[in-house]
């Protein structure tokens, strides 16, 4: 049983292979939160300490003794309105304006599978696998039952959270802050690790101090964003990438976000994370329900590495859905570099003649195929085939491409708009956009309103004719702008961004469930929308629009700390590169992209023959060695940041085999000798190295590492394959 009850205590336990995680319903009803931690079978609610603090107010029942604070005591879901100035997770107004409600214990629910969310992604489980524990909250006076839920995925080591809120009483509520999860701990000096960026350059690894101040990240353009991802590290201060107490914290959900961290008065930290509160007030009437999006969670005394092995594994199978499972990697061709809006059907095919050659699989044609797309002035929005521009049909493109032994993937952005286009001149009333004003423009496109049904089912039927004129085995979903104007004809405000993504997410059901076999790729100018809520319907999404290889190292190091390889779009592409201007050579290009799903975004025909024999070698090793990078434990080697090299490895489960990566990022005259220490290897073992042809001992491989010589060149790289004699 991973969930263990003292009925007398009212102590709820939930117990992972290696952690404990413990709440208790006190006497007042109020949930405290006791523990996460390492394992152990006893209780912590000696832990909690009652003092009288000054100006911290008191519940009615204990006024009298003036040293039970909610102020002062950790909860599992500290509210708004009982004298809890901290960050809070739970917010609502009454029906005569007041923001308060008082949230205490009524009963609890055990179940042997998962929770399930309504319109939210959330993570499955088959059989055996997880367990849910609810616990119903009531504010008395209103009605409005909370019920948190938890799921417990024992042998994963990971427990993850959500929130159904339920209006029970009798007057209309409006939900102002509903948060998946709150970590409260009691002691310790705790770092922020989080991953900021912007368009072109997305997460970037920061590691922030949790002082006696609000520290805030998070999105409020409707969106997860390229400026913050919605995962985050809870690190004790003296934690490492081996070594340390870590908290990770991961929200499933493609909107704005908020994570709030601070250190109170007493020296105790607090993290809170959810979904943005920012033009969000969501009116309940009696008998209706929001849920809030689940939150991943999973705490080890083993550092950052450990950490990255919980959540990749646990990505993999519980919230990936896969198409691409059991079956070979394909290597792809994408048109957008190679020609941006200009081409037509003897481009693509001149695309595909080249990829062909070189033995890719897949070919996708990119933006400017529909509608009168030639800029990204028109045409968003008018998904029909431009037989004009191609010179032929979809379906003879198609069949063409196929002739050449290359499957067919196309470019959709489903929930955008341009005003030159015949979609917005039909229906202008279905872009966000507030009446009486201009709207704000963003790369010259308006975003429809996805809160409506009949707005989505409009864009499903069109997109689905376009998909039904051949055989298109993998789609390219894109999101190029962030939410401005919050107005639509249908519902309040506070409920669009919200409402808007759960559109989305039943888009993406409905598409999956008429095209099960359809292999997904999101994207947001590149990786604006990189999150486990999008991963939970497209299997990969695209890391970055940023394709310099050198910039890649330190994008794809972030993206490492909680998203698998598998789940990373990474492509090789000319040099000199489009978007730095950087020449880095072909060899660093390719084990770059090889961190990632891997494909090409140039044009075949610029390459010369010497680097197409490249290219064929690329993607010969990369199809040997996909199913470790899929499959295998995800390794960094290196700190790109400080090291002078990026190095990273990819370990198969049992330790058997490894692939070494590395591509050095500073070279300076009389450079040192980098030596990179593997991990993840059976101590006793030998391994034979496929490049070196040598055989060394994974006790001194692990011990001391493989030295990677200075060469007169930047960005000088290397791939090792090991396997155990
Ligand atoms: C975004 C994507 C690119 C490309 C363009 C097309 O920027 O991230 O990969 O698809 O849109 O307009």
């Amino acid at each position: 049983m991973s969930v263990l009850i003292d009925q007398k205590k009212r102590i709820f336990t939930l117990q992972t292979a290696h952690t404990s995680y413990q709440m208790q319903a006190d006497e007042l009803g109020y949930l405290l939160h006791l523990y996460y931690g390492p394992k152990t079978d006893g209780e912590a609610d000696y832990l909690l300490t009652f003092l009288d603090r000054g100006f911290s107010g008191n519940p009615k029942e204990k006024a009298e003794g003036k040293s039970y604070s909610l102020d002062v005591l950790p909860q599992e879901y500290p509210f708004k309105g009982g004298g809890d100035y901290r960050s809070i997770a739970f917010c609502m107004e009454n029906a005569d304006g007041t923001q308060c409600c008082d949230l205490r214990y009524r009963s609890y629910e055990l179940e042997n599978k998962k929770y399930r969310l309504p319109g939210l992604p959330a993570a499955r489980a088959e059989e055996g696998e997880a367990q849910t524990l609810e616990i119903l909250l009531e504010d008395g006076p209103s009605g409005v039952e909370v019920r948190l839920l938890y799921g417990v995925y024992e042998a994963e080591d990971m427990i993850t959270r959500s929130i159904l809120i339920r209006n029970g009483g009798k007057a209309p509520v409006v939900i102002r802050r509903a948060a998946s999860c709150c970590l409260d701990r009691l002691s310790g000096s705790y770092d922020l690790v989080h991953f900021h960026g912007r368009h072109t350059m997305e997460r970037q690894f920061e590691r922030t101090r949790i002082r006696h101040a609000l520290t805030s990240i998070g999105s409020r353009r409707g969106m997860s964003s390229h400026d913050h991802n919605p995962a985050v590290i809870l690190a004790a201060r003296e934690s490492c990438e081996t070594a340390g107490e870590v908290y990770g914290s991961m929200l499933a959900y493609s909107g704005g976000f908020f994570c709030e961290a601070e250190k109170d008065r007493y020296e105790q930290t607090r993290l809170v994370m959810g979904m943005t509160d920012d033009q969000f007030a969501y009116p309940l009437e009696p008998g209706e329900e929001l849920a809030a999006p689940e939150c991943i969670l999973t705490f080890t005394e083993d550092g950052f590495r450990t950490l990255t092995h919980r959540y990749h594994d646990f990505l993999r199978k519980h919230v990936i859905r896969d198409p691409r499972k059991g079956k070979p990697a394909q290597v792809l061709i994408n048109s957008w570099e190679a020609a941006y809006f200009n081409f037509d059907r003897e481009t693509i095919l001149r695309l595909a003649d080249g990829a062909a050659q070189l033995g890719m699989d897949l070919l996708v044609m990119d933006d400017g195929w529909f509608g009168d797309r030639s800029d990204d002035l028109h045409g968003l929005g008018d998904w029909y085939v431009n037989e004009k521009k191609l010179g032929c049909s979809l379906g003879e493109l198609i069949a063409e491409t196929e002739r050449r032994g290359l499957k067919f993937g196309i470019w959709i952005e489903p929930e955008m708009v341009n005003e030159n286009s015949d979609l917005f001149r039909a229906h202008p009333d279905w872009v966000l956009r507030v009446p009486g004003r201009e709207p704000v423009y963003s790369r010259n496109q308006l975003v429809l309103d996805f809160s409506r049904k009949e707005v989505r089912e409009s864009i499903f039927g069109s997109i689905c004719a376009v998909l039904d004129q051949g055989r298109i085995a993998y789609l390219k979903w894109d999101y190029n702008r962030s939410i401005a104007d919050l107005y639509s004809a249908e519902r309040v405000p506070g409920k669009i961004l919200y409402d808007y993504i759960l559109g989305l997410y039943e888009f993406l059901e409905m598409l999956e469930a008429r095209y099960p076999a359809l292999v997904i790729e999101g994207c947001s100018g590149g990786g604006g929308r990189f999150d486990a809520g999008m991963l939970a319907y497209t299997p990969q999404i695209w890391c970055s629009d940023n394709t310099d290889a050198g910039d890649r190292l330190l994008i794809q190091y972030g993206t490492s700390f909680f998203y698998p390889a598998v789940s990373v779009g990474a492509h090789v592409s000319a040099v000199p590169n489009h978007q730095t201007g950087r020449v880095i050579d072909l060899k660093a290009r390719g084990i770059t992209a090889m961190a990632g799903t891997f494909g090409y975004e140039l044009d075949p025909s610029g390459l010369s023959e010497e680097e197409k024999e490249e290219v064929r070698t690329q993607i010969r090793d990369f199809r040997r060695y996909a199913p470790l990078i899929a499959e295998g434990d995800y390794y960094r080697l290196s700190d790109p940041f400080t090291d002078g090299i990026a190095a990273w490895a990819f370990v198969a489960k049992d330790g058997k085999q490894a692939l070494l990566n590395y591509v050095t990022n500073q070279n300076h005259a009389g450079m040192d000798v980098k030596y990179i220490r593997l991990a993840g290897l059976e101590r006793e073992r030998m391994y034979r190295c496929a490049q070196t042809g040598r055989i060394y001992p994974g006790s001194i491989l692990m011990g001391a590492g493989i030295p990677v010589m200075p060469e007169m060149k930047d960005y000088a790289s290397g791939q090792y394959l090991f396997t155990a004699e």
